[in-house]
């Protein structure tokens, strides 16, 4: 990075007051990290203010179905069954197979071992809002995961990292037909004991059932107007985590189709189960609850042979988000940006809390989040900054310094947005783009990035990033060491970067989600201005 333009002011801080303590864990050092930052926000940000899809999809109970409501269904059902056939393909000999997304490609839906449109829907629902930070098998693997523990189960740690097929999968998901022989080695190919098999069955079938759509012959028809798929669950709380799946087997009272269903060819669940005397059916909810917590992170993190997953992701207790530098006109620029509070009461905090959020961690259903607003902080353009921290302090006593272990948050002024950026609506939604560019720079390439979703429709959407180039306009102004450049673009896609190559190094600066001009949805509250 250039070093900043002055010498004399190079960092910026700011206060956030908190009344009292709280446990603090080292910062990463990785910062910026865009990947890492989506997938802890899609991990943790689960409800109201900037919410990754996933959680929402699970709110209010759980059941709310893709289908619509009365199919008697369960969504967790569905993420959960979509992860475990994903992954069920793996061969542990070779290393090859596992959860990397294969399951989008249409030559594995359509296998009988993938019935029912469990898969379809949940598909259709990720990826086309998940980005550039996401693959398909991430977003499959997280989304198990945000819905086993947001419907009442233990936590699981999530490592991201999976990289997604480029082509289908042989066959290996375990059909409700086959001897018990067959199961115990379909298992032992995916990496898995006969105990953890009969414990990681018992684990799934805590959630959903069988469909009578998909598996006509298993689950008869229903005429409940509330119950139009014909849904027999596996026990009574098939929308909840809990051990009834084990306790109402060794009771005797289940109803559960793969135990007591008519045919018993296909009560495979009861083969599973008392393949070694019921030994491991779980009568303790804690052991079933930290034995699933362990079995399904072996599940979503059974992976191709090579891919390398990340440490687990867990909450970054001082997050600044959307921080940048923005041009503001008359030589001025301010810093804008937040910092989401891990784990505070909103009456603790005295300065700002813009939003206060729930992320639903299990055990500690009580966490909230608050978000803080950086003040106004306006800069003169000539002198600018390059870093900034901030403290925290708890009343009088108590100040902490966040500042990335003593390197303070880095921050670029090569390329800002302008607050000049508005749209107008003449012939369909046209964003006139106002950016300022360092005028002691020499750009070697100027040019926006965006995520569109190759194959729209449906499941097949995938997220693909895309680039046009942005020729230096004639009528360029120079003003405080800065060129202002207008660009006009019928580009709405949210979000849009602008990128500055100079020098063999990237800058970037991006239009952001909460940012007070958001292409794409004028109108809508955020958005730019109209001109
Ligand atoms: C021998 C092994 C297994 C067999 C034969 C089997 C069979 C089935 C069948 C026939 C269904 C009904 C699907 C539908 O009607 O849409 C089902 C549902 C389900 N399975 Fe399995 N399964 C097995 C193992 C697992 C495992 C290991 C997991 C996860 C760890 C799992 C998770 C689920 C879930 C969550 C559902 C409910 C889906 C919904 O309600 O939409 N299954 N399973
Ligand atoms: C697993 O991989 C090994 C080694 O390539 C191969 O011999 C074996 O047939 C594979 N298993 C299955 C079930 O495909
Ligand atoms: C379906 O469920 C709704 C809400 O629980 C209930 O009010 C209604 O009576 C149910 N309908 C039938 C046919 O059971
Ligand atoms: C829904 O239909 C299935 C299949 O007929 C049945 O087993 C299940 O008990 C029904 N669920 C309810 C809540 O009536
Ligand atoms: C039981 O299920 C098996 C496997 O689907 C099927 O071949 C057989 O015909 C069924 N038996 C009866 C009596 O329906
Ligand atoms: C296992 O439990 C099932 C269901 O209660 C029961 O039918 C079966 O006899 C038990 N098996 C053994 C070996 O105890
Ligand atoms: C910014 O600083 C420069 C040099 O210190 C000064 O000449 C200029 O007037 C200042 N601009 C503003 C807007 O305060």
């Amino acid at each position: 990075m250039p070093s900043a333009r002055s010498e004399g002011f190079l960092g910026h801080v700011f206060v956030i007051t908190l009344l009292s303590s709280l446990a603090l864990a080292k910062t990463s050092i990785l910062w910026p990290n865009p990947k890492l930052d989506e997938l802890e926000s899609q991990l943790y940000d689960r409800e109201g203010y900037r919410s990754g899809i996933l959680g929402t999809g699970m709110l209010p109970t759980c059941i709310t179905f893709f289908d619509g409501p009365n199919t008697g269904r369960a969504n967790v059902g569905d993420w959960v069954r979509t992860a475990y056939h994903d992954m069920a393909t793996y061969n542990s000999t070779d290393g090859t197979g596992g959860l990397d997304g294969s399951i989008r490609f249409p030559e594995e839906l359509s296998r009988s071992e993938n019935a029912g449109d469990g898969f379809t829907n949940t598909l259709r629902f990720i990826t086309p809002g998940l980005n550039r930070y996401f693959s398909v098998a991430d977003g499959i693997a997280m989304a198990a995961v945000v819905a086993i523990e947001m419907c009442g189960g233990p936590a699981i740690p999530f490592r991201g990292g999976r990289i997604d097929a480029l082509k289908p999968n042989d066959p290996g998901v375990p059909e409700p037909q086959q001897s018990i022989e067959e199961h115990i080695s379909n298992f032992a190919r995916q990496g898995f004991t006969q105990e953890e098999m009969i414990s990681l069955v018992a684990c799934g079938h805590t959630f959903g059932g069988v469909q009578h759509t998909a598996f006509p012959d298993i689950a008869p028809p229903s005429n409940d107007a509330n119950n139009t798929s014909g849904n027999a669950p596996f026990d009574s709380t098939f929308v909840e985590f809990d051990n009834k799946i084990a306790t109402e087997y060794l009771d005797g009272t289940t109803k559960n189709p793969l135990v007591v269903g008519h045919n018993s060819t296909t009560n495979s669940d009861l083969r599973i189960f008392s393949s070694d005397n019921n030994a491991t059916m779980f009568s303790d909810p804690a052991v079933f609850r930290s034995t699933c917590s362990s079995l399904f992170a072996r599940m979503i993190d059974t992976v191709p042979k090579g891919i390398i997953l990340s440490d687990v992701i867990t909450p970054i207790l001082f997050k600044p988000v959307e921080v940048q530098l923005v041009w503001v006109g008359g030589g001025n620029v301010e810093l804008w940006g937040q910092v989401r509070v891990w784990n505070n009461l909103p009456s603790q905090l005295t300065h700002n809390a813009a939003h206060v959020t729930k992320p639903h961690i299990p055990g500690s259903p009580g966490i909230l989040n608050t978000w803080v607003e950086f003040p106004q902080i306006v800069l003169n353009a000539t002198e600018s900054i390059s870093t900034f921290w901030f403290e925290v302090m708890n009343g009088d006593s108590f100040t902490k310094v966040e500042d990335l272990g003593g390197s303070g948050y880095p921050l670029q002024d090569v390329v800002m947005m302008s607050t000049g950026t508005c749209y107008t609506m003449k012939n369909g939604v046209l964003t006139k783009l106002q950016f300022a560019i360092r005028a002691d720079i020499q750009p070697t390439r100027v040019y926006a990035r965006y995520d569109y979703f190759e194959g729209r429709v449906g499941f097949g959407a995938y997220p693909v990033t895309g680039t046009f180039d942005i020729a230096r306009p004639s009528d360029v102004v120079t003003t405080a060491g800065y060129e202002i450049w207008n660009v006009e673009t019928r580009f709405g896609a949210n979000p849009l970067t602008i990128i500055v190559e100079a020098n063999g190094e990237q800058f970037e600066t991006t239009f952001t989600k909460d940012s007070p001009f958001r292409p794409g949805t004028p109108g809508s509250g955020h958005g730019a201005p109209l001109c």
